[in-house]
């Protein structure tokens, strides 16, 4: 997927992965990783999405990482703080208290950059992106990351009835992506209400990735 069709649907406010409130999968089982007040949760692909809100209700400090900063200026505005912006080598870093976004393209974030994290949710990040990108961008995640656990949110649908994005990435994908670096839980698994954009059965499945010890 080329950046610029991120870009446009920014610009022309087509965002209807866009949530009007917290991500319900993110409130029920947030809590199952086990993390410490003040643990820094990296947010791929964040958007202006209300589960950052949500994240920093709970204690949590978040590092976000968005292409597009009209998406980025929309999700200060949201949270009602005026970030400081600085230019950090080819990105800009907004960030206000417990939080830095980075606008510009994840795959250009290096570890350095980005700064230690104790855990990654990804809602609507790894299923944005086309069969071709997501074995680079679960092998870039968990470089830049340190293999730090994570809550994954994925769709699977049949992919001939309707294009992504989001795409449908089955169980056994998920699996092969990312069985080198993590134990992996497969949470719960729920129909989509009314399918996924109103036309299309689909199944939300929640996993939940441990780093394998002796795997850093
Ligand atoms: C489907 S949206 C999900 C946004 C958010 N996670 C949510 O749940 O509302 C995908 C987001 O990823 C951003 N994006 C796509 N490719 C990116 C990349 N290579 N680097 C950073 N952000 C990217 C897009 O601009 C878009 O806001």
């Amino acid at each position: 997927m080329e950046t610029s069709f991120w870009l446009q649907k920014w610009e022309k406010n087509e965002i209807a992965f866009h949530q009007k409130e917290a991500n319900p999968l993110l409130v029920k089982y947030f809590a199952d990783l086990s993390l410490a007040k003040g643990s820094r949760v990296f947010v791929p692909f964040c958007g202006k999405s209300l589960d950052v809100g949500w994240l920093l209700s709970q204690g949590h400090r978040v590092a976000g990482a968005e292409l597009s900063k009209l998406a980025v200026e929309q999700l200060f505005a949201g949270l009602g703080c005026e970030p400081e912006i600085v230019r950090a080598g080819e990105f800009e870093r907004y960030s206000a208290a417990d939080i830095d976004i980075f606008v510009g393209d994840l795959f250009n974030v290096s570890g350095e950059l980005l700064g230690g994290v104790d855990a990654i949710y990804d809602r609507a990040a790894l299923v944005a992106l086309p069969n071709g990108m997501r074995n680079q961008y679960s092998k870039h995640l968990t470089e830049i990351t340190g293999k730090a656990p994570q809550l994954l949110i994925t769709y699977e649908y049949d992919q001939s009835v309707m294009a992504g994005p989001p795409f449908s990435v089955c169980n056994e994908e998920v699996k092969r992506l990312y069985r080198d670096s993590y134990d992996l839980r497969l949470v719960a698994s729920e129909d989509v209400a009314g399918g996924l954009k109103g036309r299309c059965a689909a199944t939300e499945h929640v996993w939940m990735l441990r780093t394998v010890v002796g795997s850093q």
